[in-house]
């Protein structure tokens, strides 16, 4: 009986993808996916978005059925008059901040989110377009490790408590700060919610609800640390932004404790009241060393699948000065399984591809499912396209829980 252990579950959607110019490369498509949109040029307008909708469209195989949900890279010049048209097109779903120079085709990305983008930030909030974050600061005199941390510290935080209506995602992270950053914003709200609904404060509407902070999570983030990126030498496959962090941040060796996270989400709100730094130090002996793994298959609906796939050519990988990203895609559900499997939490696996992306985003769920099969197989060396080939991640490696229709 126990011969082909199966998975069935919804199908998943990818919060956070990169299609370059319209090439779909997806082995197994999800349903849905944010498209994220720094091409060379970027897709700074509405227009552009529309346009490049199309083109994915085009370049789909026949008869597949996949929704491009698209997105606008913010610049300092976005004016709030760009989100109203964002708005009302029906196509773009999010705003995507990059910070200048942060990664791949961000030089035309954010130099300074306060005094630059305030307004269409607010304008956002009217519209309800949720705003996607790469959270790095660029400053030159932080270290590269660092560069998460700061970014919440000195951008995430200050702007979930001037703006906490606006939606926000903070993209792929990678740092036990982040997984606390979010669970500081979810305990906020739950506190001020129940603080309101307990008749302690009848005026319901002067409180903010800093509750709309989620996270997508990649692979990559979940499985490896920083030693992939030297193992036997120099792995280029295996660099991506942000950069992958040392072990205590990333690795998943055990799981988490339940009992530990319920009280953490009991007692986050009042320390991230009363005083933040408490509740960092208060997390962090919750979270001993495998942030995000915890998190992601702790249960929280605040964390949901975003690969950030991003091909680049093999050649443009292997050379010098080469290209940040990861092509995880046609090995990111059997990552994933392996990383909820290896948690006891196989369970909590469908709640994480296929619940709580929609659910935040106010999306339907998918209706039609896949099948994980639990059998061996081998990731091929490299996947071709029309102009070259790309290696994937795990290049070469066996997995286990092979997806399809
Ligand atoms: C709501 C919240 O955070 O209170 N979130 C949202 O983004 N609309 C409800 C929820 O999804 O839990
Ligand atoms: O590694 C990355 N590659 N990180 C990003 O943020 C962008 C992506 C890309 O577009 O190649
Ligand atoms: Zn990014
Ligand atoms: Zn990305």
């Amino acid at each position: 009986a126990a011969m082909s252990q199966q998975l069935i579950i919804t199908r998943p959607d990818d919060w956070h993808l990169h299609v370059r110019d319209g090439e779909v490369l997806e082995a197994v498509l999800p349903h849905r996916a944010i498209i994220m949109p720094n091409l060379k040029p970027p897709v700074t307008t509405t227009a552009r978005a529309v346009e490049y909708r199309e083109e994915i469209m085009k370049a789909l195989p026949p008869g597949t059925s996949f929704l491009p949900l698209m997105t606008l890279y913010l610049t300092d010049n976005t004016s709030p008059e760009e989100i109203k048209l964002a708005r009302e097109s029906g196509v773009v779903f999010a705003v995507k901040l990059y910070p200048a120079g942060a990664t791949t085709n961000s030089q035309d990305g954010v130099t300074d989110v306060f005094g630059k983008c305030f307004p269409v930030l607010e304008e956002m909030v009217r519209q309800e377009m949720p705003l996607l974050v790469h959270g790095e600061v660029t400053d030159p005199h932080v270290d590269t490790f660092d560069r998460e941390k700061v970014f919440i510290d000195r951008i995430l935080a200050p702007l979930v408590q001037k703006l906490p209506q606006l939606k926000i995602v903070m993209e792929h992270i990678t740092t036990m700060d982040a997984v606390n950053f979010i669970e500081s914003c979810e305990g906020a709200a739950l506190l001020l919610q129940w603080l309101c609904t307990s008749a302690l404060f009848y005026d319901y509407n002067t409180f903010i609800f800093p509750g709309h902070v989620a996270a997508t999570v990649t692979p990559q983030h979940l499985l490896l640390n920083r030693n992939a990126l030297f193992q036997g030498g120099l792995q280029p496959h295996n660099y991506c932004l942000p950069v992958l962090k040392r072990e205590t941040h990333s690795m998943s060796q055990s799981p988490p404790n339940k009992k530990c996270y319920q009280l953490l989400q009991m007692h986050n709100h009042i320390y991230f009241v009363l005083m933040n730094n408490t509740l960092i130090n208060c997390l962090s002996t919750f979270y001993p060393g495998q942030a995000i793994a915890s998190a992601v298959t702790s249960g929280s609906k605040r964390y949901f699948l975003g690969t950030d796939s991003a091909p680049h050519d093999k050649k443009n990988k292997e050379r010098s000065c080469g290209c940040a990203g990861i092509y995880s895609a046609p090995v990111a559900l059997s990552l994933y399984a392996k990383v909820f499997e290896e948690a006891g939490a196989l369970d909590k696996l469908e709640a994480f591809t296929s619940f709580n992306g929609p659910d935040f985003y106010g999306l339907p769920r998918n209706n039609s499912k896949i099948v994980l099969r639990k059998s061996a197989w081998k990731v091929p060396a490299t996947y071709r396209y029309s102009s070259g080939e790309i290696v994937p991640m795990s290049t070469g490696s066996t997995l286990e829980w092979l997806p399809s229709d």
